[in-house]
């Protein structure tokens, strides 16, 4: 989704929170009830063991003069497949008195989540006709955790595909005239509505990760080519947890409950929260982890906060799989042509089946007979006179993502010409014909109008021009350091996330900007972090087909060792921006070595992060009490990447402890450690600086020394690759000053 849109969704998400930490303040019986999740960590082992009945039993026991209303109206659902708990409306007091029942172990509001090709996989050197497993790739179920699907899209036609495999469990519950096949093989709603996508992007991200290949696709003739998903021969299952305004977190973690135990491989995960948040209240993070113990790995969106600068990555845990989102080497652009022949590029995504030409500007008072000059100016609400502004082109004084957008569509101009905040690196889907100007450009048009009698201008309809610095992060794509766990390397991946055109839902508008644009098309082009990460879900789902054995942080590591950095002089937050690099889903085949993480690294991570981690061990119902003297540090938790804040003017000397494990084609190879360091003042050390390597799945491990002295830089790229001459296992290491964020 555009990334216009979509500040606004965090904006209000932020909103929400803050009223709901506001009215939290007033405890009162006669309070508004409000729907939490009642966390009970794991299942019990006991067969015998009646989820459901339990919870009515825990409610009861709140007293029945506390809960009016009938069972069915306070218990909203229980979880009971993949972990314990349950959802009711409750008061805070009721809610506090379950958190001290014993068997729970968290109760926390349900909080409001918001959801954040074609061309771009041969960008990424994964042509249609790379090497396939074919029986084990559609043997992979991929979770798509979004807004519903469209199940009649040709991007989940089941032609060809052999029968559904005999490990899923799910179920195809997607409502009235919604019918599953063998390519998309389950669907369940956890909203009001069917599982039906009204809003077309769970439909686009279901089908960048795995749809088929739907050959001549376009979008009104732009981007034209085969529409296609990484592993075209995997199958997909949907849960629907959002409607076109939100998803509720109780929601998306009784898909995850569902998801868990229909048996999907790799779970895709397009939506976050408006500010970085402890996991502990975090129902991705939390549903994820659940996942991961069960070998699945859940790949997230890194979330379009980019705009608020450093730290506004929102994917936070360390078993999640965080995209960035980057640009491929096109670009969107369409002009404005002056009647004086000088030509601005605007960014705005011209569909229209024309240009239009010799039209007149208008602007100001002319356009208006009841508003004031400035407000007309501004194309202000009810300041455009219909009558005034047919066939022309109307200029606001206005940012593209004010209103007056909808304004000028409602009055039924020409075209619209208004200005853009950031060099956006996305186009932006326009209602009406457009041209969406930086400030410099705008600032053109505003003097031309000034000095000229008849200003005259034509549109053009988009085109697609080379972009020579690619890929580049997109400003929208949520930026490191990790808010909340400072020495996890957070985004981790980057992945092509502007301009996308894949399925679509045709009973969703096409427009960013208003619900009034009445065209409707089976594919579409649009932008975030939502884009990227099916793009990377995708590639693990083919990595999964290809070495059906790994885990999911073997698989993790292998995408982010053998990405490719990106060029610094246009990605100026280098690793905060694109983590490792852009995906190379051929090349991560064959890593050569790879990081693993399991549960039992997790819990002792746990250990480290005081009550946060007293929280976690108890969510996850983990007995292990905490080693007593020297714990795991955060930094030594066994991640492809090494990150590490530091104070400004100070010496430091950080070591990271590491275990690699040989997955290469020979049992018998010797790597060697190369060290990059991005400034004379700091070194890098490994040791051993040689390992080598008798057996398949050997480990060995090392520890990595980076000291110096800090002096004035924000961040400071360094890298580690471990080479025996085939294969390069590339980690970054990244220091950041401490009051960055
Ligand atoms: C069922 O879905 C198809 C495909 O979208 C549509 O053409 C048809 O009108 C729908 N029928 C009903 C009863 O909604
Ligand atoms: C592609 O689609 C266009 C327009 O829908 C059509 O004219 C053309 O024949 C198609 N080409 C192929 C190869 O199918
Ligand atoms: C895309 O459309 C252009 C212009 O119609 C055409 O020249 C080109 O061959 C098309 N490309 C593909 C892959 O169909
Ligand atoms: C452009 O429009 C003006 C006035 O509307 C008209 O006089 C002129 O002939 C037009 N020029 C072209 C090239 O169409
Ligand atoms: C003029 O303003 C009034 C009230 O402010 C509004 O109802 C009316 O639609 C406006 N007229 C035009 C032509 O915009
Ligand atoms: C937008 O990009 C242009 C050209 O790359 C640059 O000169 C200008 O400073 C940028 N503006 C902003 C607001 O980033
Ligand atoms: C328009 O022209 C007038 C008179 O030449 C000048 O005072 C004013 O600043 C100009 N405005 C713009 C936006 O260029
Ligand atoms: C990085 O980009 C700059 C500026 O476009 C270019 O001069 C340089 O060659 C690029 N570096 C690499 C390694 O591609
Ligand atoms: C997050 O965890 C930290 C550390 O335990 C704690 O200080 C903070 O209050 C928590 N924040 C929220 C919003 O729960
Ligand atoms: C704990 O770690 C410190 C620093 O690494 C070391 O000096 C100390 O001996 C360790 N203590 C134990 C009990 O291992
Ligand atoms: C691997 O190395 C060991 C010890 O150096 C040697 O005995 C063995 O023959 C080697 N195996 C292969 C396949 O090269």
């Amino acid at each position: 989704m555009a990334n216009s849109r979509l500040s606004y969704y965090f904006l209000l998400s932020f909103v929400v929170a803050l009223a709901i930490g506001l009215l939290c303040e007033a405890i009162d019986d006669d309070e508004e009830r409000k729907v939490f999740i009642v966390y009970m960590g794991s299942l019990p082992e006991d067969k015998g063991y009646k989820a459901k009945s339990h919870h009515i039993r825990m409610l009861q026991a709140l007293g029945k003069d506390k809960i009016t209303g009938t069972m069915e109206e306070t218990l909203v659902r229980s979880y009971t497949r993949s972990f314990n708990g349950f959802v009711a409306r409750l008061t805070s007091r009721e809610a506090r008195k379950l958190e001290n029942m014993e068997e729970v172990v968290s109760v926390f509001e349900s909080r409001l989540y918001h959801t954040q090709t074609t061309k771009s996989w041969d960008y990424l050197g994964f042509s249609q006709d790379v090497l396939r497993n074919p029986p084990v790739e559609s043997d992979i179920i991929i979770g798509s955790i979004d807004s519903g699907i469209t199940p009649e899209s040709e991007s989940f036609s089941d032609q060809g595909l052999d029968n559904i495999p005999m490990k899923w469990k799910g179920v195809c519950e997607g409502g009235k005239n919604f019918t599953c096949n063998k390519k998309l093989i389950g669907a369940k709603s956890y909203t009001q509505e069917s599982a039906r996508d009204y809003s077309g992007h769970g439909t686009h991200t279901a089908s960048t990760a795995a749809g088929r290949e739907v050959p001549n696709t376009s979008f009104f003739g732009l981007a034209n080519g085969t529409a296609r998903g990484a592993v075209p021969g995997a199958r997909i299952a949907a849960y629907k947890v959002c409607n076109l305004e939100s998803c509720e977190g109780q929601a998306m973690l009784a898909a995850f409950d569902d998801a868990i135990a229909d048996g999907v491989d790799i779970i895709t995960i397009s939506i976050g929260i408006g500010v970085p948040s402890n996991l502990s209240i975090d129902v991705i993070s939390i549903g994820s982890f659940h996942a991961m113990e069960k070998g699945i790995l859940t790949v997230q969106s890194g979330g379009n906060n980019g705009n608020d600068g450093l730290g506004s990555v929102t994917s936070i845990a360390p078993w999640l799989f965080t995209v960035a989102a980057s640009s491929i080497d096109i670009k969107i652009i369409n002009k404005l042509v002056l009647r004086n022949q000088h030509t601005l590029i605007s960014t705005a995504l011209n569909s229209f089946p024309t240009s239009i030409n010799n039209i007149s500007l208008v602007y100001g008072r002319i356009i208006s007979s009841n508003c004031s000059e400035s407000d007309a100016r501004k194309c202000n609400p009810e300041c455009v006179d219909p009558s005034l502004v047919k066939g022309k082109i109307v200029v606001c004084d206005a940012l593209d993502d004010s209103g007056a957008m909808t304004v000028v569509t409602e009055s039924g101009a020409a075209g619209v010409i208004l200005s853009i905040r950031t060099n956006n690196s996305a186009s932006f889907n326009v209602p009406l014909p457009s041209a969406l100007l930086y400030d410099s450009d705008f600032s053109y048009v505003l003097s031309y109008l000034n000095s000229t009698r008849f200003p005259l201008a034509r549109i053009t309809k988009s085109e697609i021009v080379p972009l020579e610095k690619a890929p580049a992060v997109a400003d929208f794509s949520g930026r490191g350091p990790n808010k909340i766990l400072p020495q996890i390397f957070k985004p981790d991946i980057t992945a092509p996330g502007i301009d996308i055109l894949a399925a679509y839902s045709p009973f969703s508008g096409l427009s960013d900007y208003t619900d009034d644009d009445k065209r409707r098309s089976k594919f579409s082009i649009i932008s975030g972090t939502s884009m990227a990460c099916p793009h990377v879900a995708g590639a693990a789902a083919y990595l999964k087909s290809m070495h059906p054995l790994w885990s999911p942080s073997a698989i993790k590591s292998a995408l982010m060792t053998t990405a490719t950095p990106m060029n610094v002089s246009y990605n100026v937050d280098s690793e905060l921006g694109y983590g490792a690099g852009q995906i190379d889903p051929l090349k991560a085949l064959h890593p050569g070595l790879v990081y693993e993480t399991f549960v039992h690294d997790y819990i002792n991570m746990f250990c480290s992060l005081g009550s946060e981690g007293d929280k976690l061990l108890k969510i996850f119902r983990i007995k292990k009490s905490c080693p007593k003297g020297n714990l795991t540090s955060l930094k030594d938790l066994n991640y492809p990447s090494m990150v590490a804040p530091v104070d400004k003017d100070s010496a430091f000397n950080i070591q990271f402890s590491r275990i690699v494990k040989n997955v290469g084609r020979l049992p018998n190879s010797t790597y060697h450690a190369q060290i990059t360091t991005g400034d004379s003042a700091i070194h890098v050390s490994v040791e051993p600086s040689i390992l080598s390597f008798t057996q398949f799945r050997e480990t060995k491990s090392f520890v990595l020394t980076v000291s110096g002295q800090w002096l004035n830089q924000d961040h400071i790229s360094c890298s580690l690759v471990w080479s025996d001459g085939t294969y390069r296992v590339r980690s970054p290491i990244l220091l950041y000053r401490n009051s960055i964020v």
